[in-house]
């Protein structure tokens, strides 16, 4: 099976149809910043794009993956050794606590300001909030995403 993840080809042999995704980043593929939470779809640790859609790596089986279909983890948001705008403003704020949540936090964020320029803190709100934070983070997440919209291209 071929994947693309990150604009590089992968090519992964004899993978188990029902296995989740977010083993295959991290165990197969060394793509650790993809994180393991609830393992149940809850808390948005796992989140990748796929196709550009926020998606729980934890329980999306390989079956669910097309040929065709491109994956971004947050090991692919940065660029050429430039940090995405969401990463900025994530350490410019110093939003993470103990960081678990943060690849996933940054996934979501970084697919609502591909869809929308200029989110209100409704619209944020809105996208983040099946992102869990135990550290309780909300309100610097919030501040990042606005200030990472405004560092948007
Ligand atoms: S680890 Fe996937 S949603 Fe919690
Ligand atoms: S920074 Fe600790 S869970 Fe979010």
């Amino acid at each position: 099976m071929q994947l693309n993840i990150n604009d590089k080809i992968y090519n992964i042999d004899q993978i188990d149809s029902n296995r989740k995704l977010l083993w295959v980043l991290r165990d197969e593929l060394g793509l650790i910043g993809t994180r393991y939470g609830c393992g149940a779809g809850f808390c948005g640790a796992c989140t990748v794009h796929i196709n550009g859609q926020p998606t729980r790596s934890c329980i999306t089986p390989m079956s669910a993956i097309a040929p065709d279909d491109t994956i971004r983890t947050v090991e692919g948001l940065s660029e050429n050794g430039n940090l995405h705008p969401v990463q900025q403003a994530f350490i410019e704020l110093q939003v993470p606590q103990c960081g678990w949540c943060m690849s996933g936090q940054m996934m979501s964020a970084t697919a609502l300001l591909e869809q929308t320029h200029n989110p209100s803190r409704e619209d944020i709100r809105s996208a983040m909030k099946s992102n869990y934070c135990r550290c309780g983070c909300y309100h610097r997440i919030a501040l990042a995403v606005e200030r990472a919209a405004k560092l948007m291209p």
